[in-house]
């Protein structure tokens, strides 16, 4: 893939004019794979709400958004989890999950993040009466491991499986621990999953999944490069990390957690390894423009995206991490931000192209196919500020002959794909079709934002 990343950070710096963006045809590399196309629980599970379950979503619907990362574990389902000491109240959870794992595994998930925290019970809601290794004893807790372990061998459940030690441990709502029992129960598992799961296996074990994303101030991560650095074997297959600041943040940036990851791991000598951000957006960044600015950012790092899901109990399982809504009701439809995933994972084929904005408030994620003489740019914002203040983003697009040779006009359909409130969105909104005139080999295409919505630019021959 090429290196989109050394280009954006020169561009950091914040302009006060409008933002641009830009395409560049001439540079392209790499398969579109989704990456960012992951949610976190959202998925209708029967057995833990019987006799009344979350009524089936279309898995139509599911595959339209082409999610292919799903994080889950039972969590705030009734049954309280391992650490009640009722094992009924284990097998409810892993019933759960194991539902989730083959449900979305026949419906395009290629891999399933495992939250065993949740099966443990400590889900935020669950009061957990004791926590892995309390008193220096870890017996509990491998007895927690052996029996996780061979569920997830009895149900073939292997295949595509990531194993999420502890989801946010630096949160007493998840880990009412200390810094050092969480890094005792991390050796323990990790050694448990590793000498059950080899790597020949395929299940991968990541981490640490802190709420807070990389920071060289932060104890977590400094103890977690220390750790790490001294006890190489325990290092994770993924990394992982949530980014979920909200809007009010100018920080919440996957870009600059990135920036900060690549850092601690230079000064600690600690190995790259893929990068998985398994939560993403705050409540109030769930919407199109911003879910098209996190794809962006996602895309230019290389990092894979799980949404977040801010349902609570029932509805922490029935709306895909609010792309749809209306399950309950038994009439499902679709919300604007998942037709950003259907955008970003049906329509944007071929190859990755260089793109940007020269203000980190945009991003734009851009796919051409020199055969079809097609390109496809998903464009977004963070809508910081009151008022949005700067809607015009001029996108150039260079080396136009590239893809359409000595065309002298190119045809570019701009669509909105509106957040209506977090309401029902039937379809993108066709907001101009047009040629435009090929000069000096470019053409700027013009996008005139509102907050929330996001925008899509097909560009065909004319
Ligand atoms: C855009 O206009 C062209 C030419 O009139 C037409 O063929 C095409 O269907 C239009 N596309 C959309 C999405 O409206």
């Amino acid at each position: 893939m090429i290196s989109l990343h050394l280009l954006a950070s020169a561009l950091l710096a914040a302009s006060a004019q409008a933002a641009t963006g830009y395409i560049d045809l001439s540079a392209s590399g790499g398969v579109p794979d989704g990456k960012a196309s992951g949610i976190l629980y959202g998925v209708p599970n029967g057995p833990a709400y019987t006799p009344n379950p979350v009524p089936a979503v279309p898995w139509n619907l599911f595959k339209g958004a082409g999610i292919n990362l799903m994080r889950a574990g039972g969590a705030q389902v009734p049954a309280p989890g391992w650490s009640s000491g009722d094992i009924k109240n284990y097998e409810q959870r892993f019933e759960s999950a194991k539902q989730n794992y083959f449900d979305t595994m026949a419906n395009g998930v290629k891999t399933f993040v495992l939250l065993p925290a949740d099966m443990w019970g400590a889900d935020s809601v669950t009061k957990t009466p004791v926590y892995p290794c309390d008193n220096g004893d870890c017996t509990y807790y491998g007895q927690f491991l052996d029996r996780v372990i061979a569920d997830l061998k009895a149900n073939n459940m292997l295949k595509g499986m990531q194993i999420d030690v502890w989801n946010e441990p630096d949160v007493p709502l998840f880990w009412d621990r200390s810094q050092d029992q969480y890094f005792q129960m991390w050796d323990y598992a990790f050694q448990k999953y590793r000498t059950a799961f080899p790597s020949s296996s395929g299940v991968t074990i990541s981490g640490p999944a802190y709420t807070g994303p990389p920071n060289e101030g932060n104890s977590w991560w400094t103890k977690w490069a220390d750790h790490m650095k001294n006890k190489p074997a325990v290092y994770p297959d993924v990394i992982t990390y949530h980014q979920l600041l909200g809007r009010q943040d100018s920080f919440n940036d996957p870009f600059e957690s990135k920036r900060v990851l690549d850092i601690i791991q230079s000064k600690n000598n600690l190995p790259r390894k893929l990068v998985q951000v398994n939560e993403y957006a705050g409540s109030d960044e769930q919407s199109p423009a911003y879910s098209a600015w996190f794809i962006g950012r996602f895309e230019r790092t290389g990092q894979q995206g799980l949404r977040a899901n801010w349902g609570y109990g029932r509805n922490l399982h029935n709306d895909f991490a609010r792309l749809v809504a209306g399950v309950e009701a038994g009439s499902p439809y679709t919300l604007g931000d998942w037709h950003v995933y259907n955008y970003y994972t049906q329509v944007q084929k071929g190859s990755i192209t260089r793109a940007g904005a020269d203000d980190v408030l945009w991003d734009l994620f851009v796919t051409q196919n020199r055969g079809a003489k097609q390109v496809n740019a998903l464009v977004g914002s963070r809508g910081q500020g009151t008022p949005w203040n700067s809607p015009d983003f001029p996108i150039t697009m260079s080396s136009v002959s590239t893809v359409f040779g000595a065309a002298t006009k190119v045809r570019a359909v701009i669509k909105e794909i509106p957040f209506n409130n977090a309401g029902r969105v039937d379809a993108p909104t066709v907001v101009s079709n047009a040629t435009y005139n090929v000069v000096n080999n470019r053409v700027v295409l013009p996008i005139y934002s509102r907050v929330d919505n996001a925008y899509t630019i097909d560009v065909y021959a004319a």
